[in-house]
């Protein structure tokens, strides 16, 4: 039976008719996996070359396929591929057809001993290797703008909140370190899930591995694999290293909505604590007063499409019988979607973080507020003796005592405080004060001057080194 013409498949010989129009629309997959395509040669040219030692290629033939894909390689680069959509089932499918159209019916040979089974994964693992790469140097330049706002805001104090409410002094800097860690964390995240995406997949054929004697090494060399994977079925049909990067990806943007949240708190007229770069916000179109902080909301907002992307691959996953299966497919979206986000945040706050300004006034008024200093007082009496709970108590009704002669605490007399107890020895005006309260801190990690100092000095020379 005489078969109608099309943009030719990897598949159909088993099939008297095309597929529906409909069904290509819904199910081709160009548009979307084009992202692999530099990554799906060098799979496709060290695949070639494993042939060629395995001598299920001749010498002639494998020049030609390698020359072949090169000149692929080449002609389609950075090309828009949408004419291709409507008519091309998938990335793989337009290598194939265009190497065809260059070098005649050998590139058919080039599918030998291969499925696109382990061919995809492998590439999705090759782009992988490479995106998580990057955006760990990312990550690492956005601590480094961290740190060099951290130096601007050395020695400026803060309000340390629990609760959104006044809690104790704190350095500016000291917070700032605070994302500094995490973000340290994210990036180990992401180097740990490198080494579980280092296993190479190609061999394991559709599920069953393959009947042809390849030397499975030798191609994961040539792609810089350490190693290849154990199982041919396990090879083709696990995902959770790309759960592990939509996950590490969705933690790197919780972090950076909190981050962007205390900004957006920080700039507003309330606290007024930092200005927003003029080149990083926005104005309102009918409030002409108004600066947003539009690009810290986006940010903050995108985090919503980092966990949904997440929770869509695992869903997609969660009931899949073993082996490959279509659902599949719907891996790359979410993971490509995640991947640019994680950049594209990552570059907008490495450049607007260290243009944010910091109103040194604004901080100090804001720290002048005595009853932050209410626990170093407690603490004062406790190193004399007093019980935590007699000197929480008594702290508590001399707050109590100033809020309701509306004074502030740092105004209560020693004379009025001997009325307390008379383990009071010290006028609170002079005590109650940032300086005194930060240089107390002793432990390892705290918020003490000197400490920040080192700590900062240690960042600096710990993201050098990388
Ligand atoms: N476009 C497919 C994917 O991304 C390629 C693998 C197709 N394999 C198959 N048996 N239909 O998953």
């Amino acid at each position: 039976m005489k078969k109608k013409k099309s943009q030719k498949k990897l598949w159909g010989g088993r099939f008297r008719k095309e597929l529906d129009r409909a069904a290509k629309d819904f199910s081709y997959s160009l548009a979307v996996d084009k992202e692999l395509f530099s990554y799906d040669i060098k799979t496709s040219i060290a695949h070639v070359k494993t042939l060629a030692r395995a001598k299920i290629l001749k010498v002639g033939e494998v020049k030609r396929l390698i020359r072949g894909l090169q000149w692929v390689e080449k002609h389609l680069r950075g090309k828009d591929l949408s004419k291709f959509y409507k008519d091309t089932e998938d990335i793989h499918t337009l290598i194939q057809n265009t190497l065809e159209k260059k070098i005649g019916v050998l590139a058919g040979k080039l599918h030998t001993a291969r499925s696109r089974n382990d061919q995809v994964i492998t590439s999705t693992k090759l782009y992988l290797k490479d995106k998580i790469s990057v955006v760990i140097g990312k990550i690492t330049n956005y601590q480094k703008a961290l740190l060099s706002l951290a130096k601007k805001g050395e020695g400026i104090a803060i309000p340390g909140y629990t609760h959104l409410q006044h809690a104790q002094i704190v350095l500016f800097a000291h917070h700032l370190l605070s994302y500094v860690a995490m973000a340290q964390r994210d990036k180990e995240r992401l180097q740990d899930t490198l080494k579980r995406i280092d296993e190479l997949p190609l061999g394991a054929g559709a599920l069953a591995g393959l009947s042809f004697p390849i030397d499975r090494m030798y191609t994961a060399k040539i792609l810089g694999f350490s190693k290849v994977s154990d199982n041919s079925l396990d090879a083709v049909s696990s995902r959770d290293y790309i759960v592990e990067t939509l996950s590490h990806i969705a933690v790197l943007f919780m972090h950076f909505s909190r981050l962007s949240e205390d900004f957006i708190l920080w700039s507003s007229q309330e606290f007024g604590f930092v200005e927003i770069p003029d080149e990083f916000a926005t104005g309102s179109s009918i409030m002409p007063h108004k600066k947003n902080a539009d690009l810290l909301e986006l940010i903050r907002g995108r985090a919503g499409k980092a966990f949904g992307n997440l929770v869509s691959l695992l869903v997609t996953m969660k009931g899949l019988p073993s082996a490959y299966n279509r659902d599949m497919q719907e891996d790359k979206e979410p993971l490509f979607s995640s991947i640019k986000l994680a950049s594209d945040a990552l570059d907008i706050l490495s450049k607007m973080v260290p243009q944010i300004g910091i109103n040194k006034n604004r901080c100090m008024i804001a720290s002048s507020n005595s009853y932050l200093y209410a626990t170093d007082l407690m603490d004062h009496l406790v190193k004399q003796g007093v019980s935590l709970g007699d000197a929480h108590s008594l702290v508590g009704q001399i707050v109590l005592y100033a809020l309701e002669k509306g004074k502030d605490l740092s105004k209560v007399s020693l004379k009025e405080l001997k009325k307390f107890s008379n383990f009071f020895d010290i006028e609170l005006s002079r005590f109650l004060k940032p300086e005194q309260s930060l240089a107390k801190r002793k432990t390892y990690g705290s918020t003490n001057p000197r400490m920040v100092k080192k700590m900062i000095q240690k960042w600096q020379m710990r993201l050098r080194k990388k």
